[in-house]
């Protein structure tokens, strides 16, 4: 459904897009996640044109895409700003796909309440603006969405392991978080490979720097959700290659 249907069909789509945002439609989001075929791509909006999203997400879906990332930047926590919850609840009525939401803020607490009305799915935020992240967790899971933490790549892996009992998913940072299209840090693979033996069920995400080489090496190292951005939205427009790129590198990482 793109813009323009929204505008011909107003009523109608605006009735389906509160029934989007009620418990029971979130919860069969959340179940098209878990029944994905495995590891699972999820692009970044960061890298797509912004002036016409509902499009894009159409394009994504005709991809094969079955989730996106939304990387939601303060501008203080992060060195940039991107877009925040009203946004995001403009953007709900326009697509089906689980909303990963990755908060890139120093205070996620004071706008948890927005995400989860915006129709947020799962919502990580990081370990190291939130130092005592359980409460922020349990809130998370109390709205009925997937709880996550992130940790940058220079956090050590022991700073999120007292909580994996918290939480769905642990979002490890291959890149300084902030801007699309940086260099892989191979290092934070040590982490996967820590949390994985921790874990062996644990979904573990990866972000920054994911193309069909470094996806591989994630893969192997016991990442099963990679989110990429600018290795999707590609300039030539085809999503379906950039993502047929990428599940074959996966399959490579998982031989
Ligand atoms: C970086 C963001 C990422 C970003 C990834 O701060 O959290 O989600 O969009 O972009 P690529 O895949 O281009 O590194
Ligand atoms: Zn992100």
């Amino acid at each position: 459904m793109g813009l323009h249907t929204i505008r011909d069909e107003g009523g109608a789509n605006r009735l389906m897009g509160e029934e989007r945002l009620t418990p029971a439609a979130r919860a069969a989001r959340l179940e098209v996640l878990k029944h994905a075929a495995q590891p699972v791509v999820t692009p970044s909006l960061l890298s797509c044109d912004f002036a016409r999203v509902a499009e894009e997400l159409e394009a994504l879906k005709r991809a094969g895409t079955v989730a996106v990332h939304l990387d939601v930047m303060d501008g203080h926590f992060v060195p940039n700003l991107t877009f925040g919850a009203p946004l995001i609840k403009h953007w709900r009525p326009w697509t089906d796909f689980p909303f990963d939401t990755h908060l890139m803020m120093s205070d996620p607490a004071r706008y948890l309440d927005d995400f989860v009305g915006a129709g947020c799915d799962v919502i990580t935020f990081h370990i190291e603006a939130v130092p005592d992240p359980v409460p922020l967790l349990r809130r998370i899971r109390a709205a009925g969405c997937q709880a996550g933490l992130s940790l940058n790549p220079p956090t050590p892996v022991s700073a999120v392991v007292p909580f994996l009992d918290e939480l769905d998913v642990v979002l490890v940072m291959s890149v300084m978080p902030g801007f699309g299209g940086q260099t892989f840090e191979p290092s934070v693979l040590e982490k996967v490979r820590a949390l994985r033996a921790a874990r062996p069920e644990l979904r573990i995400s990866i972000d920054g720097g994911i193309n069909p080489t470094t996806v591989a090496e994630a893969v192997a190292a016991g990442v099963t959700q990679l989110v990429a951005g600018s290795a999707v939205f590609r300039t030539d427009g085809n999503y379906a290659a950039a993502l047929a790129e990428l599940v074959q590198g996966a399959r490579r990482g998982s031989e």
